[in-house]
């Protein structure tokens, strides 16, 4: 491609070191519709007639083909995509080919082509995102009212239910849709007709190429434009976060389908045996989430090392936004694919739950309210209450079960009403609070949303 101003063939070992066609054939559809819009463009602009256009389009649709089919035969030779592209339709169509590249540059079809990509693999994530969350949801539903204790630094803190945590990264995960959204709104601009980094002296429609290819607009700064990874930045910090939210997720199922827990079984399906210890069911898939979340984070941190000390404009280090790019969406993808169909085939387990839930000491802030109606400063009560459970760990006596007033004449009355469960989930009726109807009430605001 650039024979002109060389005497020697590029080396092999250089060519085996900067080639990405090994990954950046993931570019091709895109890198096809970029080409077809900006040959329609050439035609506009008298530069093509309307039979070398047709001739284009038609080679590179039957290069896209080839492509699908798997009988294209990529060349390491010819580096990248592009030029891999670019060959094989010259070598259909003849010279005419060799038209296509005026008034452009790979600096502005690669960041054309991988701003296409990121867009269709968005809405790919968000699609997935969304399914996932509709999977909480079914659950969430059924186990409104299945009470189990929440935690504070792995600690029993306070009754809430099944429902009400599983809603807890329903919320995540539409924070995370959102940023992918923006993220999304963001990077729909074209960048093609920036060329190399100065344009070209030959004017292309350029909006009406954004416009084929589904832009919102052109660039405005051609040396921004070709410079430019912010998007990928923004995607993959978007995949990482969303990579820590699962991975959350898996490890509360991780300990929910321990022995210690049991609130929740693991189908056979979605779980894997020992090979040497005959009674193990192991969370597999929940490890590997959190396990892959780790590359979703250094993926990001890959990009934003390649990024932070690059003169304007193109340099080739850039070539290294492909590689944690692909990754991250193939990661992020199978991720909510398969915790998808976990999460739908999960069984909750309602009678450890309501064991787990029958502990008095989820209701030791209760009876602290409880003094507080009755007139006692909450620091106060706090330290009665405390008291009480000090008494009660020393005698072995459940706190449920002690004769309050002995610890302090406050507790007088029926403080025995605080202990039932249900009536202290019942009477955290706040918004966002998990009481059951509260629950319910969310599931179906998020049904309703997510339609
Ligand atoms: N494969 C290259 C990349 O991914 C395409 C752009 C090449 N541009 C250049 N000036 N060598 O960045």
């Amino acid at each position: 491609m650039w024979k002109g101003r060389f005497t020697q063939q590029t080396a092999d070992l250089v060519q085996r070191y900067g080639e990405s066609i090994s990954y950046d054939w993931r570019l091709y559809p895109h890198d096809i519709a970029g080409s077809i819009a900006h040959a329609r463009a050439q035609q506009k602009a008298g530069l093509l007639s309307a039979e070398e256009f047709t001739q284009i389009e038609e080679g590179l649709r039957e290069v896209e083909q080839e492509i699908e089919r798997g009988e294209f035969d990529f060349s390491i030779e010819l580096e990248d995509i592009h030029m891999n592209i670019e060959a094989a339709l010259t070598s259909k169509i003849g010279p005419v080919g060799a038209k296509l590249h005026t008034a452009r540059s790979r600096n502005d079809q690669v960041a054309t082509d991988t701003r296409l990509f990121c867009r269709a693999s968005i809405d790919n994530v968000f699609a997935l995102a969304a399914g996932l969350q509709n999977a909480l949801l079914v659950q969430a539903g059924k186990h409104a009212a299945t009470i189990v204790p929440g935690y504070t630094h792995l600690q029993r803190g306070q009754p809430v239910t099944i429902g009400h945590h599983l809603l807890a990264y329903v919320e995540m995960l539409e924070r995370d849709k959102l940023r992918l959204r923006d993220c999304r709104r963001r990077l729909n601009i074209c960048p093609l007709g920036s060329g190399a980094l100065a344009g070209s002296t030959i004017n292309l429609d350029r909006h009406a190429i954004a416009h084929e290819l589904g832009f919102d607009g052109v660039s405005t700064n051609s040396m921004d434009a070709i410079a430019d990874r912010d998007y990928i930045a923004e995607l993959l910090f978007n995949l990482a976060l969303l990579g820590a939210h699962l991975s959350r997720l898996s490890e509360d199922l991780i300990l929910w389908c321990t022995n210690e827990f049991g609130f929740s079984t693991l189908s056979d399906a979605h779980t894997t045996g020992s090979s040497l210890m005959p009674q193990k069911k192991n969370p597999d898939v929940c490890e590997i989430t959190r396990g892959k979340t780790g590359r979703l984070i250094g993926n990001l941190v890959a990009l934003l090392t390649a990024l932070k000390g690059l003169p304007l404009t193109y340099n080739r280090d850039l070539q290294e936004d492909k590689e944690p790019l692909f990754d991250s969406i193939e990661t992020i993808t199978l991720a909510l694919e398969v915790n998808t169909e976990m999460i739908t085939a999960m069984q909750v387990n309602e009678s450890a739950c309501r064991q787990a839930a029958s502990d008095p000491l989820l209701l030791a802030t209760d009876l602290a309210d409880y003094l507080v109606r009755r007139g006692v400063a909450f620091r106060d009560a706090h330290e009665l209450v405390g008291r009480a459970v000090a008494a009660s760990e020393a005698s072995g006596t459940p706190l449920d079960q002690m004769d309050l007033t002995t610890v302090s004449p406050e507790f007088a009355g029926d403080a025995s009403g605080v202990f039932n469960v249900e009536s202290a989930l019942h009477a955290r009726t706040n918004p966002g609070s998990p009481s059951v109807e509260n629950v319910q009430r969310e599931v179906e605001r998020w049904q309703a949303h997510l339609q």
